[in-house]
């Protein structure tokens, strides 16, 4: 299909709407309410185009203009500007932007004049500043001053749509992302426009926002409309260092920008990853960063007479010394956390082939790692999924949220060559979802309430599909079986019951019966990774769950003590919080929270994801890697890996992986097989319940209590050394 855009002739295929043939010649156009992810709906009239097609005769021939060889056929352009993002380009169509066409240029500039009408223009209080579609449009295609002198319409500027997400009803232009996102992703009918003309504003059903994806309307609303009330005005944008990393609070592991000021980690936003998150993340991901930035350990820690007191990093190896001596180094134990990286196991291996421990393990883990074969856009574009054994919301939300766009169609814009921002014409505003294609088996759920078969039962196990006993049961394995592209999706519940033999032998079979993918939702962020390391148990050695055997143990970033385990002999904890465990060790080392460190987990999919490191104020405190290694000081060795690029080379001897080279969006590469132990224990993950529960707690007390104190004092904000406070009154006063 040949478009000429400005008079420039660019080839396209077939679909592609018009607002998107602009980006493709290299030409811009103004939107605000377009979004690549969402339908499109023509609310706020920026994205104005002059377009003609040519038209045809009676007899298939093009209506011609000019004479003989110089005869083209003649444009018949509409005679208004049209709104690009709702039309579809055509062949031959001529397009003409605001950078050829003055009837656009006014146009535009005359839209802008209008959606400024009622704005509050408090951009240089606004969180949104220099980050805000609305300023740098205007900037681009506005007048620069408006002809209308009249009062600005007033309303609440501090209106809580929910604990998490607030509204400046102000500042809004009615764009209906925010609304659209809700009815389309996650499929809840809860925001709305109400009133009309100039008094529209948005708002909610009572009881708020739903739990968990609410905060990716903060993210997409163009305007300081929708702000993210954990960092609201912690920062202006230009202050933040922006860190591209990847989610670690659980294995989906979506991509996310870091955001830090001052040394302190005040917001995450969603980085767009079109293979993993798309443009979406959690509510635990982008709210339950706060711990990174409170009460964290900056100094080693030793015990000198009972009493824990700080000292420095040499200080502490000499009190590993004196604690670890006259132990062979083989007694002592080495235990990581799971959402650790690959670099960092990578050195841990390193460490026990050099002391000779049998004692290593890395928690949490079910006892056999199943190995997903499905992507999550397998899950989006499946026809039926069987979710069985798994809270999705609280195991992996963003497969949940995968799961809820399956169930809308699972349509998935489509990827141009430009990867400009586009609005599908195909994605229809408010697609019919479709239950009856989801089937899940287990507790209830978020996601329980949107299967169209759903068979409540505590105990699940691969049996239940495998010899159903059940209608419900029976339900789900006909989905699996009529379905073209099926995905079984298993969860905590099935995995801790999981062992390498005959699990594996009934899973494959039941997908060589049904021709299923499947995905295995892993216990945290990176075991699948780890467990290609052979970090558990050896022969005669003790897992985690054993800890209180053990004569020395080094445990990183785990607090057994926190779960009623008691810990054995010499501790030592490398831990970013004073945690149960950490009171009661012998020596406590400073560690880095996962913002903070550079290296590579493997998520859900086998996708190896790079993570990188923002700008925290940590004091003294150091990743595994380099903990490690002075850890094999204080044991009188010399590890070989002491830093990231020996880890690196590592885990290509290792695993055959190239862990350098890794986009942004990371990459599925084999990592080889894996190794299995019985755990000794069970684990069911409760990403929501620990990170976003408002109950109190060492570090989330405070920004909760800041929250829930402003909203009680109808947001009184102190001044900082005046003794009076802005209120919410002053604050709607005045617009000029
Ligand atoms: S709150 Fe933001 S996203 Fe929602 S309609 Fe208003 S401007 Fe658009
Ligand atoms: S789904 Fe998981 S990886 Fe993604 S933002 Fe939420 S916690 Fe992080
Ligand atoms: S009408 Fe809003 S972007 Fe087209």
């Amino acid at each position: 299909m040949k478009v000429t855009i400005d008079g420039v002739q660019v080839e396209l295929p077939a679909g592609t709407s018009a607002i998107d043939a602009v980006f493709h010649a290299g030409q811009d156009v103004p939107f605000f309410c377009a979004h690549s992810y969402l339908s499109p709906v023509g609310a706020c009239r920026m994205c104005l185009i002059e377009s003609g097609s040519p038209r045809k005769n009676p007899d298939g021939s093009f209506v011609m203009e000019g004479e003989g060889d110089a005869a083209t056929p003649k444009i018949f352009w509409f005679p208004k500007p049209m709104a690009s993002c709702t039309m579809q380009a055509t062949e031959g169509m001529h397009i003409r932007t605001a950078a050829t066409s003055d009837v656009v240029a006014k146009a535009q500039a005359g839209m802008m004049e209008f959606t400024l009408l009622n704005h509050p223009l408090d951009c240089p209080t606004c969180d949104k500043g220099g980050a805000c579609e609305l300023q740098d449009r205007a900037f681009e295609y506005g007048y620069g001053a408006s002809r209308f002198g009249f009062d600005r319409r007033h309303a609440d500027k501090h209106y809580p749509l929910s604990d998490f997400v607030i509204l400046d009803q102000e500042r809004c232009i009615h764009c209906k992302r925010c609304v659209r996102y809700f009815e389309e992703v996650p499929g809840q009918e809860v925001l709305d426009f109400i009133e009309r003309g100039g008094h529209t504003f948005i708002d909610t059903e009572e009881g708020g926002l739903p739990t968990g994806f609410q905060g990716n309307i903060t993210d997409i609303c163009p305007v300081g409309a929708l702000l993210d009330n954990v960092a609201r005005f912690r920062g202006r944008n230009w202050e933040y260092d922006h860190t591209p990393t990847t989610c670690t609070l659980c294995p989906a592991g979506c991509s996310i920008t870091a955001d830090a000021r001052n040394g302190r980690l005040e917001r995450v936003v969603a980085r767009e990853n079109r293979e993993v998150n798309e443009a979406w993340i959690c509510d635990a991901g982008r709210f339950g960063h706060v711990f990174a930035s409170e009460a964290r350990l900056t100094r080693p820690l030793v015990r000198v007479n009972g009493e824990l007191v700080e000292t420095g990093w040499d200080e502490a190896i000499a009190a590993i010394r004196a604690g670890l001596g006259g132990m062979n180094t083989a007694d002592l134990a080495l235990f990581l956390h799971a959402d650790s990286t690959l670099e960092e196991g990578a050195a841990l291996e390193a460490l026990a082939a050099l002391t000779g421990t049998n004692s290593v393990d890395h928690w949490p883990r079910y006892p056999a790692e199943i190995l997903s074969n499905a992507t999550l856009n397998d899950i989006a574009t499946a026809d039926a999924v069987v979710v069985l054994g798994a809270d999705l919301g609280e195991e992996a939300p963003i497969v949940e949220l995968r799961v809820l766009e399956m169930l809308r169609g699972g349509i998935l814009p489509p990827e141009y060559a430009h990867g400009t921002a586009i609005a599908d014409l195909r994605l229809v505003e408010r697609p019919a979802r479709k239950p009856e294609k989801l089937a899940v088996i287990g507790s209830a759920s978020r996601l329980s309430g949107n299967a169209g078969t759903f068979v409540e039962a505590a105990n699940v196990d691969l049996l239940t599909l495998i010899r159903p006993d059940s209608e419900g049961a029976r339900a789900a394995l006909n989905l699996l079986n009529s379905a073209k592209n099926p995905v079984l999706i298993l969860g905590a519940d099935v995995l801790n019951g999981a062992s390498a033999g005959a699990f594996a032998t009934q899973l494959s079979d039941l997908m060589a019966r049904t021709g299923a993918k499947v995905m295995a939702i892993p216990a945290a962020a990176n075991s699948s990774g780890l467990a290609h390391l052979n970090l558990v148990p050896r022969s005669g050695g003790q897992g985690y769950s054993a800890i209180n055997h053990t004569r020395a143990a080094f445990i990183s970033r785990l607090d057994p003590v926190a779960t009623g385990q008691s810990l054995g002999g010499f501790t030592i904890v490398h831990d970013t919080h004073l945690t149960a465990t950490a009171q009661a060790a012998d020596v406590v080392l400073p560690a880095v929270t996962n913002y903070e460190k550079r290296g590579t987990t493997v998520n859900v999919e086998g996708r190896l994801l790079p993570l990188q490191q923002a700008a925290l104020n940590a004091g003294e405190a150091a990743d595994l890697t380099r903990t490690l290694a002075a850890l094999a000081e204080a044991l009188g060795l010399r590890t070989r890996i002491r830093g990231l690029k020996s880890a690196q080379a590592l885990l290509q001897t290792r695993l055959g992986v190239d862990v350098t080279d890794l986009p942004e969006a990371g990459a599925i590469r084999p990592l080889g097989p894996v190794y299995d132990a019985p755990t000794g224990q069970t684990h069911r993950p409760q990403l929501w319940t620990e990170r976003m529960t408002l109950k109190p707690d060492p570090w989330k007390a405070t920004w909760v209590d800041r929250i829930e104190s402003l909203v009680d004092n109808k947001w009184e904000l102190p001044m900082a050394g005046t003794g009076t406070s802005v209120t919410e009154s002053s604050v709607t006063g005045g617009d000029d």
